[in-house]
């Protein structure tokens, strides 16, 4: 067990398809206590999530849902504080909510900028922020921001550059709590997957679009969500105890640099 009795935050974990719900599901398999936050979170939600986990771990877990908008730096500091309030400390977080919205550049207004901005970027920044204020006061803690491939090959095959740009700020901002926070033992990794297996699909990629890009990527396939959560795993434990700063590709050989 890689992470036994660790307080694991992981936001946009809504779906059962995600990579947010595949990640929830791992931690708690490593012993973490989970917590899924997320803008669509409710009690219905946190109760298909906890049951969907029990059941394929045969087993009770701990798991606890609240519903946050990241782009909301009053909703983010809310969790931080209901989280310390129901388990009296927070060890990790894992962010992967995010939005996606396919659109050439020059249809790209300042609203659609906005709202791409405000989700993945600042919401990224609100949730790092809130949850390092608690690991900062306790000198421990790990952060894992899901970016995209997107973000180093310049847009990827969902996403316009709104997108690509605004994870793109998301590796900046984890490489930059990696460098301050460094001294207080904080870590802070970036996941950067290509295309994956979740509900981000849907409607945004045909089913002759994917098959010509499953022929360009090496591996031959999508990532399953699971995959990009192993990652998260490796990053968010003690094996990953001597890496910050880093982003590790999980892309199926898509993008080799
Ligand atoms: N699926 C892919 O092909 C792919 C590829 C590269 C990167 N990613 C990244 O992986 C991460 C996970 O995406 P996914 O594929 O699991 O998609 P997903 O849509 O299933 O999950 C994203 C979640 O974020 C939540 N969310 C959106 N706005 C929010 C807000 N303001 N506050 C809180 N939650 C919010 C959504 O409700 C959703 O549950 C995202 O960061 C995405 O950009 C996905």
């Amino acid at each position: 067990m890689l992470l036994k009795d660790k307080v694991c935050v992981v936001a946009g974990a809504a779906s059962l398809r995600s990579i947010g719900y595949a990640a929830a599901e791992l931690f708690a398999e490593h012993g973490a206590k989970v917590v899924v936050a997320d803008l669509a979170m409710d009690d219905q939600v946190t109760a298909s999530i906890k049951d969907s986990i029990e059941e394929r771990l045969h087993r009770t877990v701990i798991l606890h849902g609240f519903q946050c908008d990241i782009s909301s730096p009053e909703d983010c500091q809310r969790l931080a504080t209901n989280i310390v309030s129901l388990h009296g400390t927070i060890d990790c977080l894992v962010n992967s909510a995010a939005i996606v919205n396919s659109r050439p550049f020059l249809e790209i207004d300042s609203k659609n900028l906005d709202a791409m901005l405000n989700v993945n970027l600042k919401g990224a920044f609100h949730l790092c922020q809130s949850m390092l204020s608690v690991f900062a006061e306790r000198k421990s803690g790990t952060i894992v921001n899901v970016a995209s491939v997107a973000a180093q090959r310049g847009g990827g095959l969902v996403g316009g550059a709104h997108y690509a740009a605004s994870k793109g700020g998301v590796i900046s901002l984890t490489r930059s709590i990696a460098r301050e926070f460094g001294p207080l033992g904080i870590r802070a990794n970036v996941v950067c997957p290509s295309m994956t297996e979740t509900g981000m699909l849907d409607g945004n990629v045909s089913d002759s679009m994917f098959k010509d890009v499953i022929a360009q990527i090496p591996l031959r396939r999508a990532a399953k969500p699971a995959e990009i959560a192993g990652a998260c795993l490796f990053l968010a434990s003690d094996l990953a105890g001597y890496v910050t700063g880093a982003t590790v590709d999980v892309n199926g050989g898509s993008h080799i640099h």
